[in-house]
């Protein structure tokens, strides 16, 4: 690699898994145009020239076997897009053991060769893995679907922060045995984002830090923004970044922490799981 083409994807091969709409879309976006052939699975109807499309349910072991038999040959970079938001049944399954089982698979049958890169998205909501990780750990040592689907059940956190918690702790915990295999991965960690998701739930997701964003004169990120620091991240220019939950939310929770604007403060405490 030299110079600016590490940040490009020519001659690679680019799974988005949720990128029928929102930051999944944004990815497959600037991948192609970044010069990748793009694959795209979802669970919604997926229309993009030049992709390839594969029907995944992501909350069902067999829907992602059958989408990984339908995608073949290797991945090159893997981006874990496809989330729902609290009240889906199925979440812990959706949002967190459907895209860890999908890599495993993708890994023990040779699809993620070494040089490739997994990009995830948590959410800033999941930022509290650190003080719950004696717990969050218990969930990753359990491989087999059925059981962490009755362990975040029978530990109560079958839900959205939870679930994005264990996500940023398998990023962390699992970087070192991955790139033994040559493989990177990493995750963003978004703040309120303008996306059909965000819209639909939008009193919670898009008034989250509104007040901070008044002040400094932005709106929510768009999805392209979001997009950019991913496909960056499973670049080869990023290749000295791995096991790292990068959180893309325009400084709001550091400036909560550092009490540079106080009323970001409690929430920042929160969030973070310190609580002094
Ligand atoms: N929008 C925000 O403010 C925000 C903030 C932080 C994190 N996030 C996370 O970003 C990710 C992308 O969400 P988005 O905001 O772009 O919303 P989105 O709804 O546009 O994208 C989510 C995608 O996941 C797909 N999906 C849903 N259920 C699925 C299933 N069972 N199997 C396969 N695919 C499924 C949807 O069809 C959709 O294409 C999610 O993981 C979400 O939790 C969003």
């Amino acid at each position: 690699m030299s110079g600016f083409e590490g940040f490009r994807y020519d001659g690679k091969r680019v799974l988005v898994v949720g990128g029928a709409t929102g930051m999944g879309a944004a990815v497959a976006d600037l991948a192609q145009e970044a010069g990748a052939e793009v694959v795209v699975m979802d669970v919604a109807d997926v229309s993009r020239a030049g992709a390839t499309s594969v029907r995944v349910n992501l909350g069902e072991q067999a829907s992602i076997d059958a989408a990984i038999e339908a995608c073949g040959g290797s991945v090159d970079a893997l981006f874990a897009c496809a989330g729902v938001a609290d009240g889906t049944p199925g979440i812990e399954r959706i949002n967190f053991i459907g895209h860890r089982y999908l890599i495993s698979q993708l890994i023990d049958r040779g699809m993620l060769a070494r040089g490739s890169a997994i990009g995830m998205i948590s959410s800033a909501a999941g930022l509290g893995w650190e003080s719950n990780f004696a717990t969050l750990s218990a969930l990753l040592d359990i491989t087999d679907w059925d059981a962490s689907v009755q362990w975040a059940h029978d530990n109560g956190m079958a839900d959205y922060m939870h679930m994005k918690q264990a996500m940023c702790a398998y990023v962390a915990r699992e970087a070192y045995p991955m790139l033994k295999l040559g493989i990177r991965i990493n995750a963003i960690c978004p703040g309120p984002t303008d996306t059909p998701l965000a819209q639909a739930n939008k009193e919670l997701w898009l008034e989250f830090g509104s007040d901070y964003r008044r002040d400094v004169g932005t709106a929510p990120s768009t999805p392209a923004e979001q997009a950019a620091p991913l496909v960056f991240l499973c670049s080869d220019a990023a290749g000295a970044i791995n096991g790292q939950t990068i959180v893309s939310d325009q400084g709001y929770l550091s400036a909560g922490l550092t009490n540079a604007f106080p009323p970001a403060g409690p929430v920042a405490q929160f969030l973070y799981g310190r609580f002094g």
